[in-house]
């Protein structure tokens, strides 16, 4: 069973996945979530993990000056659990690569396009404006960089002509919550190999 620490800032759409697919899903008896961290006390994925009986923790980013003590509480926390995978789903803060290197490849993230394409923030509208005729989301595995780590699993979209940045968006998330809890389950079933850049 893959132990999970999913860490969160807001609304917790890509959380809410995962669990679904826990309890009655694909990741059924393959993976469990040992803590949900969120940075944000505000964050509406903490009342997702309550109803759902997940143990939460909050570490206030705005409460420290110092970048380190406040990933050191959540090591800490990370580490007391023992937990096998560490899922950022819409954490909004970046990871120090001091972070990045005490949890070697055991980190990955969601990102809602098609990385190299779109790395970093407001993506769905960067893809707009550029001009692009596919966008789409990544699973990738987090290195040092900003969204630059190993890619697991990708899915695309089109973009429409009448698309907004809310309708794309909208048409990405729903690939989201499946490719987030397919790329987990191919880990839980140690299907997946990092050689170089390449996931196999
Ligand atoms: C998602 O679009 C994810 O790809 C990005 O942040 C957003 C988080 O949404 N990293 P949610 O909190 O999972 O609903």
């Amino acid at each position: 069973m893959l132990k999970l620490a999913i860490l969160v800032s807001g609304r917790g759409s890509n959380l809410q996945s995962i669990i679904d697919q826990i309890e009655s899903g694909i990741l059924k008896g393959k993976a469990q979530i040992a803590l949900v961290i969120s940075n944000n006390p505000q964050a509406y994925s903490l009342e997702r993990a309550k109803k759902h009986g997940i143990e939460s923790l909050v570490v206030d980013s705005d409460k420290f000056k110092d970048k380190a003590q406040y990933e050191a509480q959540i090591i800490l926390a990370i580490k007391q659990k023992n937990v096998d995978l560490i899922c950022l789903a819409g954490y909004m803060k970046l990871l120090s690569s001091e972070f990045v290197k005490t949890f070697k490849h055991k980190i990955i993230n969601i990102h809602p396009a098609l990385l190299p394409a779109f790395p970093g923030l407001h993506v769905q509208k960067k893809a707009l404006d550029y001009g692009v005729k596919f966008s789409g989301c990544t699973v990738h595995f987090v290195d040092e960089g900003c969204d630059t780590g190993p890619i697991i699993v990708q899915t695309v979209v089109p973009v429409l002509a009448n698309d907004t940045e809310e309708t794309l968006s909208a048409r990405i998330l729903e690939q989201e919550h499946k490719i987030y809890p397919e790329a987990i389950r191919r880990i839980a079933e140690g299907q997946v190999k990092i050689v170089g850049r390449r996931v196999m």
